[in-house]
């Protein structure tokens, strides 16, 4: 049976983390924003970490949009393949310690790969890796990862986004760091898979948490343009969908040390109070 959602919180040693999927344009945004203080009410987790390669009109983030997310309460902020379409993003990569970009990216390439955000007392190290098939990373994720993890020695938990397009690179990473770390998350792919669960070892995990956008689109973008682009083969205009948006992420409980106690899926549409109210 469950247990009461206020005694399960707050108990010394036990935490949750709310890991948020790719936050896709304006819309994403505003239904981030949305759902949070709902969520914050029903789960009340320690720490919010999310996706914010897509915040910025569908492609990457800008420093004001990256600080609305943080004056939100957003304890950490994951990037992936897009991390760099905004040039001012760049010197903000390098500035805002709350930000990170895939750890496995070239060393000279601007922001750093791992963080770490603290809650009464609580270290969470958060680590950004980006999948190497079909997407341009200049390391291995693999092999980046034990670097990743010696820059986080010390800390009470770990949370791994790994934003990759293959399914199998997310398994992968998910059996290689069980009962290393607290969780190993997967985005990129927009779509939430259904395969949540704390590993053997400990390890909470998920191949794709989803998005946190227009669920009426094709992966964030209008549908009759993608459908458009598909028929035609020809270069197309692509704009973010505003139709039927949706926060997509996972809970993770915990109460050891670099272990989950459960993983589960949230998937919530935007409140349409509010919806009507922008
Ligand atoms: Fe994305
Ligand atoms: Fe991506």
């Amino acid at each position: 049976m469950a247990e009461p959602e206020a005694a399960a919180a707050g108990r010394p040693g036990e935490l949750s983390i709310l890991f948020v999927g790719d936050i896709v344009g304006g819309i994403g945004r505003r239904t981030l924003l949305d759902c949070l203080p709902v969520l914050r009410e029903r789960y009340a987790p320690e720490f919010v970490v999310v996706n914010g390669e897509n915040a910025a009109g569908g492609l990457g983030i800008t420093p004001k949009i990256a600080d609305q997310l943080i004056a939100a309460g957003v304890d950490a902020i994951t990037l992936g393949n897009h991390t760099y379409h905004r040039r001012e993003i760049y010197p903000y990569l390098d500035a805002q310690p709350r930000i990170v970009r895939p750890f496995n990216f070239l060393r000279s390439q601007p922001g750093r790969g791992t963080c770490v955000v603290e809650h009464d007392g609580v270290r969470l190290g958060v680590v950004n890796l980006s999948g190497n098939l079909y997407l341009r990373a200049g390391r291995s994720a693999f092999t980046e990862i034990e670097v990743a993890l010696k820059e986080l020695e010390g800390v009470d938990h770990v949370l791994v986004d790994m934003h990759a397009e293959a399914t199998s690179e997310k398994v992968a990473m998910g059996w290689h760091l069980d009962g290393r770390v607290t969780a190993v998350v997967g985005t990129h792919t927009h779509v939430p898979t259904a395969d949540a669960r704390v590993l053997p070892g400990g390890t909470a995990y998920i191949t794709d948490a989803g998005m946190t956008g227009p669920r009426g689109g094709v992966i964030g973008v209008k549908r009759e343009q993608a459908i458009e682009s598909l028929l035609t083969q020809m270069p197309t205009r692509f704009e973010t969908s505003e139709e039927d948006p949706w926060l997509m992420g996972v809970l993770i409980r915990c109460s050891q040390p670099l272990r989950a106690d459960s993983i589960e899926q949230v998937l919530m549409p935007r409140p349409p109070a509010s919806a009507e109210a922008r």
